[in-house]
């Protein structure tokens, strides 16, 4: 395990979120990994509740560095934890623009990033083996969970250590600004060249997705007449099916 990281492990609490807050507050070092088995109060983006029983892994990464406010920050989270399940599992985990994970058809987990103190606090979410009735149900998705996609469970603390261990390769390409992160984007996108539809404010377009951006922007192509640039961050999307098929 690398010395970047001093972890610190909990049976329950609110939301890692709120405790590697009030650590970032007390002044604690570029590092600090706050894991839980279980949350009670557990957050995803946009306020949303996020369930978060035992079995699952949920965790809060605190980064001091000055390129930790990179955007691609989140992108090399969502990447790791990607990485990381499919190389202990061997399940292929997709990551539906801008950093949810998907596998199945399904969303898996999700990775978030909040500031404080001059700090990122980076919360990657994955349903590891979460069983199928205490999964979320969600009217717009489908959820899954590793163990339910990989059909046997996956040991937590490796599947940690995986992660961690790719996501300090990810912060130090996105550090030397390394096209790499952006590339391997691409490569795990669900969504590029399928069809999307995608809303940004009060707006609405149904397109299919051709490109994502160095910058992280999303493209849609909407009807071959006009291409439509989706700003990295602001934007809900949802699957319609294979660029060319109906629906
Ligand atoms: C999303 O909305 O997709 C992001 C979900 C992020 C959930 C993780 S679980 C660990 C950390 N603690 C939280 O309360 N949320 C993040």
């Amino acid at each position: 395990m690398s010395t970047r990281w001093t972890i610190e492990t909990h049976d329950t609490v609110t939301s890692t979120m709120d405790l590697a807050r009030k650590r970032a507050r007390a002044g604690a070092a570029d590092g600090l990994v706050v894991v839980a088995e279980e949350q009670t109060g557990g957050r995803g983006r946009r306020g949303n509740r996020w369930e978060s029983p035992q079995g699952g892994l949920w965790l809060t990464v605190l980064l001091r560095s000055p390129d930790a406010l990179d955007p691609l920050v989140t992108v090399a989270g969502a990447l790791a934890a990607a990485d990381a399940c499919s190389r202990s599992t061997g399940v292929d985990v997709r990551i539906k623009w801008p950093n949810d994970l998907y596998a199945g058809g399904a969303k898996l987990g999700g990775v978030m990033a909040e500031a404080a103190s001059r700090t990122v606090l980076l919360g990657i979410g994955i349903n590891a083996n979460v069983s199928a009735g205490r999964l979320p149900s969600v009217e717009y998705y489908r959820t899954t969970s590793l163990a339910l996609e990989a059909g046997s469970p996956v040991g937590l603390v490796e599947l940690r250590e995986t992660l961690l261990e790719e996501l300090e390769v990810r912060l130090a390409m996105v550090s030397s600004g390394d096209p790499g992160v952006v590339e391997e984007w691409r490569a795990r996108s669900l969504e590029l060249g399928r069809r999307v539809v995608a809303s940004r404010g009060a707006e609405t377009f149904q397109g299919v997705a051709t490109a994502i951006r160095d910058d992280g922007g999303l493209v849609l192509d909407v009807s071959g007449e006009r291409v439509v640039l989706m700003p990295h961050g602001d934007v809900t999307l949802g699957l319609l099916g294979k660029a060319g098929a109906e629906g």
